[in-house]
């Protein structure tokens, strides 16, 4: 029952995972023995999250600079992966952006921008690592959502959008790779504290108390606590559950 929840030497990659949730779900993967690839765009962030990774749990860990809006990128990251540790078991995609603006001020490439990332990169991240995960008979794969995966807002058209997508990838997905015995589930994180929501309280004046104020618990929530629901999703705890979307949102979406 100890090992329930264990990742001992299995590879994990977080796309995203310099920063904010990514880094958090990055740290408790090592934590419970998980090799970590970081796969995002900024070099240096990067550099420094597998320095503080590796150094605080000693797990292996690399960083690969990848835009997952570019497939030919995604393709190679699987291969870097598989070249350097010879399996691919976890995907989190977690990769996110958001352009903020009525739907009638949208250009197409601002559209095009957010769903490549938020949607199409978590398609072809999920694809890439299908073949690994199918060669070692299994794997986990975890789609970041939101609560825009269940309710609208005025500036949200795209980001919304993908987030809903989302959620419907996650069955596809989990229906259609059930008999290699890969999971694929989402979380759907509520108000975060990361970079993301920083640059979303600047814009929208009010947004610290009013989420404050709607979130049953009472308070914003921290990346690290999207760790553990993370961890029980890669783990064998959660092998007999597929295609589900958990809000950790501190009770936001059930009070009307
Ligand atoms: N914070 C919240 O309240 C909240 C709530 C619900 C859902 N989420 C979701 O959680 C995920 C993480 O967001 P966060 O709040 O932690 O924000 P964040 O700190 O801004 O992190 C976003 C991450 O995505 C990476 N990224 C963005 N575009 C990319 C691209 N084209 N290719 C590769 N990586 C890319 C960024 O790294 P580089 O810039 O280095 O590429 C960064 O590491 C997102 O999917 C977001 O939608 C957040």
């Amino acid at each position: 029952m100890n090992d329930l929840f264990s990742l001992q030497d299995k590879v994990a990659i977080v796309t995203g995972g310099n920063g904010g949730i990514g880094k958090a779900i990055a740290r408790g993967f090592a934590s419970v023995g998980a090799n970590i690839v970081i796969a995002a765009r900024n070099e240096a962030k990067t550099a420094e999250a597998v320095l503080d990774i590796s150094k605080e749990f000693g797990t292996r860990v690399i960083g690969v600079r990848v835009d997952v809006r570019e497939e030919n990128q995604i393709r190679a990251l699987a291969d870097k992966v598989l070249e350097t540790f010879g399996r691919i078991d976890i995907l989190v995609n977690n990769a996110g952006t958001n352009i903020r603006r009525l739907p009638q001020d949208y250009t197409a490439a601002e559209w095009d921008e957010v769903i490549a990332t938020n949607l199409r990169g978590a398609f072809l991240c999920s694809q890439a690592v299908h073949p690994a995960m199918k060669a070692v008979k299994g794997g986990k794969v975890i789609n970041i959502g939101s609560m825009t995966s269940i309710f609208g807002g005025s500036k949200l058209a795209p980001y919304g959008t993908s987030k809903g997508g989302i959620v419907q990838l996650t069955r596809s997905l989990a229906v259609a790779w059930a008999p290699d015995n890969i999971q694929v589930n989402a979380i759907l994180p509520g108000w975060i504290n990361t970079e993301l929501t920083r640059q979303a309280r600047k814009e929208i004046s009010g947004l610290e108390e009013r989420v404050i104020n709607r979130t049953p618990v009472g308070r914003w929530g921290e990346p690290e606590e999207l760790a553990g629901v993370a961890i029980f999703l890669a783990s064998r705890a959660a092998d007999f559950m597929t295609g589900v979307a958990l809000p950790v949102d501190g009770g936001f979406s059930i009070m009307i």
